[in-house]
């Protein structure tokens, strides 16, 4: 995934832009490029690496002007190059586009250029066809370039283009890859996500598939696939400017750790009524629908797929249906049963994640009614499901998931309260009970996030660890395959995850003095058998931090040594179980002197299957 920036205005272009990028970084991080319309053509600089790296080629004062183009990029066709970084420009260098998304038939585009035009391609890129076919089609209108360009396109692509003859305008499109438009006053921004923007607008237009958006300083306007104007509701963002920012955190993912409380109790009580019922007025599936429901399906990808392995538990608990989990890549290649009787729940933070839209377009085709728990507003997820649910985590910057995580599960367990007592399958006393314990969550997860600096040893003492192991029984097990994601994927050490009840089937051949493993014990109903999978392990030799709720001291004395969590019932212990285990990858990452927040190969949300 890319992020993509445009300004328009009369301040300077070249500020806006590297700021919008920085914020932008997220998505993608390997190389970065500006493009900007000076003395009659545009003028391309890029950078591998990060965004500073950018900023040291374009800081005389001569490169600048009031419009111009930028580009974060994670790479999809073509190694982190200078010459494979956008903005891409055509040979006459009078266009030049930015684009995130891929273009399916690009080699064909690419030879049809090269044979009948004579273009000569400077990248391996499947982006830079796109200003090539701009360029061809370009005859001093750029609206009508690009409609003509995007027509022979096939895939998915966000592409904002500018013209050296037509410096008062960016003209941008969108297909199966976000985009909005930030509204200013003397300015206007169009960007990836509104993270970019969110500094300078406090309100954006959502843009919609096929739709194609001409800004200049004082107007945007937005066109649909057939050429006619748009009329479109401005989105108030409600996120303060300082929600992309890391404030005095050293990294986001710490930000996002702390920001826990706050944003699990706003998406519960965003759902909730004075009486303590559900609010779903949003929502269109009617109580019919629910009673109907005769299989779930959860599909999601990485920590949203953790997510969804609590969620099936919950729900399957409170509303005695099948609850089936797949990760969306395997999800499509299976024979599914799905009929007009099947919800298919999509979990996604980014509502981009490709592998999980094609799943949700399968399923749709089939029948099922989608509902979606998802973050990012009016992204491709949310726009096609027929409900959302979604989690108010805010922007979520860090590439390791942590808050949408615990918000993801507020709506599992919303989701499974509302449709336990919609459906009369989990009486008075249990609903309101479950909604005490959700209510008490924010300040004990606080109360963990109190001991933070004992973690912190902790990760000291075992940052040198190259072999981790996260184990649980129920609710746990999913709890620990997001422990294990969490660690390997910021400070790059090889952990897994396993039912503890599996280890006994191989997996237990491993264990010796150099293993640790981080067993989790918060589910009454199976301490007893954790306890005993913990000295089955220690009797190897293995290392062995045991992590349970207050009291169980048990605990303590077969483990190394202990972490705990403030008392609940055993089905909220998900939501606090992983604060530790977040607090404990990112301080082992920092030992480690990893990147945190924008680790090695990966990207905040990925787009291509
Ligand atoms: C989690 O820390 C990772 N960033 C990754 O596994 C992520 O959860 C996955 O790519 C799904 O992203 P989504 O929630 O935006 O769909």
């Amino acid at each position: 995934m890319c992020g993509i920036v445009g300004y328009i205005g009369t301040d300077h272009a070249k500020e806006k832009i590297i700021d919008g990028l920085k914020r932008l970084e997220y998505r993608g991080y390997d190389s970065a490029g500006i493009a900007l319309p000076i003395n009659g053509s545009i003028e391309i600089r890029k950078a591998v690496g990060e965004i500073k790296n950018l900023e040291s080629k374009i800081s005389e004062a001569e490169f600048d002007s009031s419009v111009g183009i930028g580009h974060t990029r994670w790479a999809t066709h073509g190694k982190p190059t200078e010459a494979n970084a956008h903005p891409h420009g055509n040979m006459e260098q009078n266009i030049a586009i930015v684009h995130n998304g891929i273009i399916e038939n690009y080699q064909e585009i690419r030879e049809w250029l090269a044979t009948e035009y004579g273009i000569k391609f400077k990248s391996e890129t499947d982006s830079e066809v796109i200003a090539h076919l701009i360029g061809l089609y370009y005859d001093g209108d750029l609206l009508a370039a690009v409609n003509k360009a995007v027509a022979e396109m096939k895939g998915a692509y966000a592409v904002a283009a500018i013209a050296a003859e037509e410096p008062d305008k960016i003209v941008a499109v969108r297909k199966d890859a976000p985009l909005v438009a930030g509204i200013g006053k003397g300015f206007n921004f169009i960007a990836s996500d509104i993270p970019a923007v969110l500094k300078y607008v406090q309100d954006v237009y959502l843009i919609e598939n096929n739709e194609t958006v001409v800004l200049t300083k004082d107007n945007i306007v937005i066109y649909d696939e057939n050429g006619n104007t748009v009329k479109r509701d401005v989105y108030p963002v409600e996120w303060k400017a300082d929600a992309a920012d890391k404030a005095d955190y050293d990294h986001f993912m710490l930000k996002e750790i702390h920001e826990q409380p706050k944003v699990i109790r706003e998406t519960l009580m965003n759902r909730l009524n004075e009486d303590g019922s559900i609010r779903l007025d949003d929502i269109s599936m009617t109580k019919e629908d629910i009673e109907n429901f005769n299989k779930i399906y959860i599909v999601a990808c990485g920590t949203a797929y953790h997510a969804g392995l609590v969620g099936k538990m919950v729900i399957e608990r409170m509303a005695k249906i099948p609850v089936e989990i797949d990760v969306a890549s395997e999800f499509r290649y299976r024979d599914t049963f799905i009929d007009d009787n099947t919800l298919f729940i999509a979990i996604s933070q980014s509502g981009e994640t490709l592998d999980t839209l094609e799943a949700l377009r399968d399923a749709k085709s089939r029948g099922a009614r989608i509902l979606s728990v998802v973050n990012a507003v009016g992204s491709s997820i949310a726009r096609e499901s027929d409900d959302v649910f979604y989690t108010l985590a805010g922007p979520e910057i860090a590439v390791a998931s942590t808050k949408a995580y615990t918000t993801q599960l507020i709506c599992m367990y919303l989701i499974g309260l509302y449709m336990g007592s919609t459906r009369g399958t989990m009486d008075k006393e249990y609903y309101d009970r479950v909604l005490d314990e959700l209510k008490a969550l924010p300040g004990k997860v606080e109360k963990i996030l109190y001991s933070e600096e004992k973690i912190k040893d902790m990760a000291k003492r075992y940052h040198f660890n190259d072999h981790v192991f996260f184990i649980g029984r129920g609710l746990d097990s999913g709890v620990s395959y997001e422990g294990s994601l969490k660690l390997k994927e910021i400070s790059y050490i090889h952990s897994f995850a396993i039912a503890a009840g599996e280890l006994k089937h191989g997996t237990i051949a491993l264990m010796d003095s150099e293993t640790l493993v981080v067993a989790l014990a918060t589910q009454d109903i199976l301490y007893d058998k954790m306890v005993s999978n913990i000295e089955e392990i220690r009797a190897r030799d293995a290392h062995v931090i045991g992590l349970a709720k207050e009291g169980r001291t048990e605990v303590e004395k077969v483990s190394n040594e202990a972490i705990y969590i403030p008392e609940c019932i055993d089905e909220v212990a998900p939501v606090l179980a992983v604060i530790p285990l977040q607090i404990f990858a990112y301080y082992v990452a920092l030992e480690r002197g990893c990147s945190i927040d924008k680790p090695k190969n990966l990207a905040k949300s990925v787009t291509v299957e």
